[in-house]
């Protein structure tokens, strides 16, 4: 069986040991000649690398690991780039969170004017990895996780168009997990779905077993009582994200036929998620005193002791997705899966250009996108609404333009009017100078 060479890019990312377990429990299906990580905060990558080390050591002694802030080094013979950067880091995360509540705006990671300030300061992160890539691996795939993916996948669509880059998401796969659990399912895998919209942003429509029995109005029976919340919900949860999953039950009200994606509650009730924020405590705040903690923690205590038993590190739902990708490029297994990708026509009703999350199946050759059909006028008038803001966002990173970033603003659903889209706009400025293009 052929061996694959992969660089996971963002190594100090507090997923990146998820991935790497996962990667290690999936050497029948992706097996690994090689494994590197790369990241531009060398500090911070060492720690997650040096305990990484340990763990192949013990796991998988052939696999050749090194890590790095060397690009040439990094990108040179790998078959995939695993991407997961977070440009600016949790600091940043935090203002995105904060100065629009501020403005009595709702504060998020992808959404809103926090998205659009992220995705500002991420498009010329990734395209800089998919420089690097295309200079020093031209075959490799970048299966990309960083964060706007919906601004990152139209700047990649725009501005480097001939990149073998996917963008993905595991929300929808987190969110099926939970649906597998409410029909008592073992897992995912075991239901064929129908989902169309753009990333944080859509809807499933079908629901089925494998024999092609509808599962919808179970689904859409327990959703509209409890929303994604199962009937034996595990203790792990945040109480943040029980939240919005719970909340997903009165996003499902407006559309009832279909299943809705969590992040639709930012645009829907963002009167109702302003009221329900601490604007001195966002989720920036619970991550950092959670998730990086514990990672950090784990991977000294590993360090320390020298052996992987000495530190707790989970592998999860999110890395299996990225794997199962992989997997499907390297041996052509036609997989389907849900990817952002060009509309091109499968959204019969929906712009050619835009970026939208679809069924598609995968192989050797990138995916290929399965056709939707026509979407109701709810749907296209609020993904009409957001793929505009999307674009424009790239339109003024691309030409440093302030009107087209004002316009991107004021036309986010989460933004009540023209002028408080202006005085976010400034602050994010501020925030951001050492990050975003100057605009004029
Ligand atoms: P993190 O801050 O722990 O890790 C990000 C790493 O990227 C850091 O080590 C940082 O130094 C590095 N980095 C920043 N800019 C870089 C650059 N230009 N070049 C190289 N490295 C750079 O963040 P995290 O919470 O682990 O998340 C990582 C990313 O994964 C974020 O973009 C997050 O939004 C994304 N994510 C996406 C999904 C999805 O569904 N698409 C799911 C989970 C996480
Ligand atoms: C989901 C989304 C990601 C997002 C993450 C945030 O997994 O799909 O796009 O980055 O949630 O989770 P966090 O725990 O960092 O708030
Ligand atoms: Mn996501």
């Amino acid at each position: 069986m052929k061996k694959f060479s992969v660089v996971i890019a963002g190594g100090g990312s507090t997923f990146t040991p998820g991935i790497v377990l996962m990667l290690l429990a999936n050497q029948d299906r992706l097996p690994l000649r090689a494994l590197k990580f790369y990241d531009n905060d060398g500090a911070r990558q060492e720690t997650i690398a040096e305990a990484c080390k340990i763990i192949l050591r013990e796991q998988a002694p052939d696999i050749d690991f090194c890590y790095t802030t060397d690009p040439q080094t990094a990108f040179s013979d790998v078959d995939f780039v695993m991407a997961h950067i977070r440009v600016g880091k949790y600091p940043m995360r935090e203002k995105d969170e904060k100065i629009p509540l501020r403005h009595g705006v709702v504060g998020q990671e992808t959404c809103g004017p926090g998205g659009i300030a992220y995705g500002m300061r991420s498009i010329g992160g990734v395209l800089e990895l998919v420089d690097y890539m295309q200079t020093w691996s031209p075959d490799a795939w970048m299966l990309n996780y960083s964060n706007p993916a919906a601004i990152v996948a139209e700047a990649t669509r725009r501005l480097r168009p001939t990149a073998k880059i996917l963008n993905i998401c595991d929300m929808p796969i987190g969110i099926e997990g939970r649906m597998a659990q409410i029909l008592g399912l073992q897992d995912r895998k075991q239901m064929i779905t129908r989902y169309y919209g753009l990333n944080h942003f859509g809807w499933w429509h079908s629901v089925e077993d494998r024999e092609g029995n509808d599962l919808m109005p179970a689904l859409r029976r327990y959703v509209s009582e409890h929303g994604y919340i199962p009937p034996s919900n595990d203790a792990h949860t945040e109480a943040s994200w029980n939240d919005t999953f719970a909340k997903a039950k009165d996003v499902q009200a407006l559309d009832p036929a279909t299943l809705p994606n969590t992040y639709l509650k930012y645009y829907l009730f963002p009167d109702y998620v302003v009221a329900h924020a601490n604007p001195e405590r966002t989720r920036a705040n619970e991550v950092m005193d959670h998730r990086e903690k514990h990672v950090f923690s784990a991977c000294r205590a590993i360090i320390e002791a020298g052996h992987s038993a000495a530190g707790e590190l989970e592998i999860d739902e999110h890395a299996s997705y990225i794997v199962d990708l992989a997997a499907a490029i390297a041996f052509n297994t036609q997989q389907r899966m849900l990817l952002i990708v060009p509309n091109n026509g499968a959204i019969a009703n929906f712009d050619a250009d835009a970026m939208v999350e679809i069924p598609c199946l995968v192989g050797k050759n990138g995916p290929e996108p399965l056709t939707v059909g026509t979407i109701p006028h709810f749907q296209k008038g609020l993904m009409s609404q957001q793929v505009a803001v999307e674009k424009l966002v790239v339109d003024a990173w691309e030409q440093g333009s302030y009107l087209k970033l004002w316009q991107a603003i004021t036309l986010s659903k989460t933004v009540p009017s023209a002028s408080v889209a202006k005085a976010l706009l400034d602050d994010l400025i501020e925030a951001n100078k050492e990050y975003w293009p100057q605009l004029g």
